[in-house]
């Protein structure tokens, strides 16, 4: 299959898929994503692939959100339908059947982030970044940012970094359990590979089913999951939202109106 934003290379049993848009830092626009979630579509189908690795290519980024260029002048129809790909493409990470690791080489920020966080596991290089920066354009995480955040981290801290926008470094998103290591950027995919190969030598129904389960644990919380993104396409509905992103892509701070 040939892509035009990814590349997707098999090392060894380990799918490496890699986002390639390197002056772009990587951002997710749609194609992006669907291609994402074909190519993890293919390492589920080929008995060959044992796990995956989803990492940025360049040394500055993961994926520093979705593209705000793009979807800048939807309609409220139009970043509901965003959201909702967005929302279908990570699920379908989430229920991989193999394990699929996130190797963030540098900013996850926003979609970034959210697709980090609908990864098995995350290891992260020290320059790395996480954040959900939506809230300084106007907007909400759209891709379940808004839920899988807690899940990680706890209402406390996910409703800091929600509400602030702040990006936290490699290192506290480790000491919060929002990464599983912190590698040098020179050996993050050897690592993710070595703990891939490990995963390989179990048994792979087993495997499967720890993956199943523990997505189950989840299935309370689908209501939410789906509330994001109806109000995530609202959000282009409003005020908020034009200032945010014409001031970002304006290269300026954005000026918001209270709340009344
Ligand atoms: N969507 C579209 N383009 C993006 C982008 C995004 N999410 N993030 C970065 N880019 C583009 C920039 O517009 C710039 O393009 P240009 O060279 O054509 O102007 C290029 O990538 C490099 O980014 P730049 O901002 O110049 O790099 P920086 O090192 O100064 O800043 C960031 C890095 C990540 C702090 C900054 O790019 C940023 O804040 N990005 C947006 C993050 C965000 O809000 N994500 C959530 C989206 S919902």
């Amino acid at each position: 299959m040939n892509f035009e934003n990814i590349s997707v290379e098999l090392h060894g049993k380990v799918l490496v898929i890699t986002i390639q848009r390197p002056d772009k830092l990587n951002a997710l626009n749609k194609q992006t994503l669907a291609e994402i979630g074909q190519a993890v579509k293919l390492g589920n189908a080929n008995a060959d692939v044992y796990g995956m690795i989803i990492t940025g290519s360049g040394e500055k980024a993961f994926a520093a959100g979705a593209d705000i260029s793009e979807f800048a002048n939807y309609s409220i129809q139009e970043g509901t339908e965003l959201s909702a790909h967005g929302h279908g493409v990570y699920n379908s990470i989430e229920q991989s059947k193999k394990v699929v690791i996130a190797a963030v080489n540098g900013f996850a920020l926003g979609g970034g982030c959210e697709l980090a966080m609908a990864c098995h596991l995350r290891l992260a290089s020290p320059n790395a970044k996480f954040g959900q920066p939506e809230v300084n354009l106007g907007v909400i995480p759209g891709y379940a940012g808004t839920q899988r955040l807690v899940q990680l981290v706890g209402k406390g801290k996910a409703l800091e970094l929600l509400l602030t926008g702040d990006a936290i470094s490699a290192e506290e998103a480790h000491r919060l359990g929002l990464v599983n290591h912190v590698v040098e950027q020179s050996e993050l995919i050897e690592k993710c590979s070595a703990i891939i190969e490990k995963i390989a030598t179990k048994g792979p129904i087993s495997v499967s089913k720890c993956i199943e389960l523990v997505n189950k644990h989840l299935e309370p919380s689908q209501p939410a999951f789906l509330q994001e993104i109806e109000e995530f396409g609202k959000m282009f509905g409003t005020e908020e939202f034009r200032e945010g992103t014409t001031a970002f892509l304006e290269k300026r701070k954005a000026s918001f109106k209270p709340l009344n």
